[in-house]
């Protein structure tokens, strides 16, 4: 990243909103980077050079003996600091206020009256407005040099400020979307208060990160697994606009790919890389290796770990390699804390190339880990990548061997594409695509006897899943009608031989995940 871009530096302490704050900023164009508080040494602060602070929510209680503290060369720096939720009472604490319990929490809609003219409530026109709350503690005293700027309905301190030293604190969270003006008050924190002039423009990120990726790989070349998803299609047109011939883009058809995929993609990216497109059949491999394997988590462990071998088998023929591109998003790299406290169990385990570069002495190349998805789409937008690429719903590393419960075989695979192609084609059709998050079809390993004409049948049943989602962290199902869902299911069964049976999923996540296995 240009090292002249104004930024806005993100101190975590553990909110469950904490990306989305990042997410709006983002939306006003300014570049703005997320760390955990007790990553925030001298050096980072000397390496970053933020234009201002937001100081996050978080689960703890300040008034706890172990509760996360203010490093405090940020208040030396005298830029201008945002404490949002707890971010405000640290700020209070730390300037010697008075932070309580509280009789009375907080949580959900509550109406705050603005107190006076501030410039974080700059061009809202109205003195009462609704906001999101989640707190129990709350400021009774505060600090030397503060003023109050709005208190809420329940009799509470709502805002403060101290407008010499460009210090605001809000004890609601402006960066959901229930609080009314929320992205007024962070653009007023961001342009009005901290002056932010440096805009992040896609087009300017795109020239940057060509030229940084021509002086790191220089006359070295450079491989990319690609999977036809959009992260790494774009890392690979980002990577050939920068390096050209000297990109190898490996595709693996591991066999789990929706219906005609695999050929798509071949054909993509065969026009646009020409002989520096290898794609390699593996499907009869993968097969062979999950036989009789039924456990969902060594079907992934099995299918990873084949992965790399033919990747790296590949890899081997390729003179001169010394990069390996990875199209690793911000998302995966934020270092979060988890929200309930301690580390987060594990789920799933994902399968990607990252044990790759160890063994392959291959230095790692994330062109797009400074961005969000869909800063990721315009990008691909602007290199001119096919849009129903780009707008592709997401689709697991381990393809269609995880939408089937129970063991693999090729049976099994063909009528699992079959139906999935009929969902989503209906989908598309109806124009219900694009306002889905992910869709697809899980094939169960379940038979059940139906009738059809005068004949009875004893077929497979599968499951519809669709849901709605903004990062695939939590999901909510979609709700089609009826009509919908009897359309959907009587083109499967009349359309798919050895399917006689469908389900629909309404289960959100959480409770569920997105996929079954
Ligand atoms: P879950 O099932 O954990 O999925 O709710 C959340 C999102 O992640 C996708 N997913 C994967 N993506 N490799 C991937 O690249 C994987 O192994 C994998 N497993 C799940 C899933 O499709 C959903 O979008």
């Amino acid at each position: 990243m240009s090292k002249k871009l104004q930024n806005i530096l993100i101190i975590d302490y553990g909110s469950q909103y904490t990306q989305l704050i990042a997410r709006r900023i983002r939306e006003l164009e300014v570049f703005c980077l997320v760390y955990p508080y007790h990553k925030i040494t001298n050096k980072l602060l000397n390496e970053l050079d933020p234009s201002a602070f937001i100081l996050s929510g978080g689960p703890k209680s300040i008034l706890d003996k172990n509760s996360p503290k203010l490093h405090l060369n940020i208040l030396n720096l005298q830029k201008p600091i945002l404490g949002i939720c707890y971010g405000m009472q640290l700020l209070t604490q730390t300037l010697n206020g008075l932070v309580t319990r509280s009789i009375h929490r907080e949580y959900g809609h509550t109406l705050i009256n603005i107190k006076k003219k501030s410039l974080i409530f700059d061009g809202i026109k109205k003195n009462k407005i609704k906001v999101w709350m989640s707190h129990g503690d709350n400021i009774k005293k505060i600090p030397k040099l503060f003023s109050i700027s709005s208190i809420s309905e329940n009799k509470i301190i709502s805002s403060i400020e101290d407008k010499k030293n460009n210090i605001y604190c809000l004890q609601f969270h402006p960066e959901v979307f229930h609080t009314d003006y929320g992205l007024k008050i962070i653009y007023n924190f961001i342009f009005n208060i901290s002056k932010i002039k440096n805009k992040f423009k896609i087009k300017n990120f795109i020239e940057n990160k060509i030229q940084e990726l021509k002086n790191i790989i220089n006359d070295k070349n450079i491989i990319c697994g690609v999977s036809g998803g959009v992260d790494s299609t774009v890392t690979a047109y980002l990577l050939n606009k920068a390096v050209n011939k000297n990109l190898f883009c490996i595709f693996i058809d591991h066999g789990f790919l929706r219906k005609n995929e695999s050929n798509e993609v071949e054909k993509i990216f065969k026009l646009k890389f020409g002989k520096n497109f290898i794609k390699i059949n593996a499907s009869n491999i993968f097969l062979k290796k999950l036989k009789n394997i039924s456990d969902p988590e060594q079907k992934r462990k099995i299918i990873g770990k084949t992965f790399i071998e033919v990747f790296e088998k590949t890899a081997k023929n390729i003179p001169n390699v010394k990069f390996l591109g990875q199209g690793t998003l911000y998302p995966d790299i934020i270092e979060s804390i988890p929200f309930f406290g301690g580390p987060t169990a594990k789920i799933k385990s994902h399968h990607n190339v990252g044990g790759l570069p160890k063994r392959m002495k291959l230095r790692v190349i994330e062109p797009l880990r400074e961005l969000f998805k869909d800063e990721v789409r315009n990008v691909g937008k602007k290199l001119n990548i096919d849009k129903d690429l780009i707008f592709r719903h997401p689709f697991p590393g381990p393809g269609l061997a995880i939408r089937m419960p129970g063991t693999i075989s090729k049976e099994k695979i063909s009528i699992l594409q079959e139906a999935d192609f009929i969902f989503i084609e209906y989908l598309k059709e109806k124009k219900l695509y694009n306002k889905i998050w992910q869709a697809f079809v899980i094939l169960l390993p379940v038979k059940s006897v139906g009738v059809m004409g005068d004949n009875r049948t004893y077929d497979y049943s599968c499951s519809l899943r669709a849901v709605t989602s903004v990062d695939g962290m939590t999901a909510n199902f979609y709700m089609f009608t009826k009509e919908q869902l009897q359309e959907i299911s009587s083109r499967i069964i009349n359309n798919v031989k050895g399917v006689n049976r469908v389900m629909y999923d309404f289960t959100s996540k959480p409770p569920g995940t997105i996929e079954w296995e």
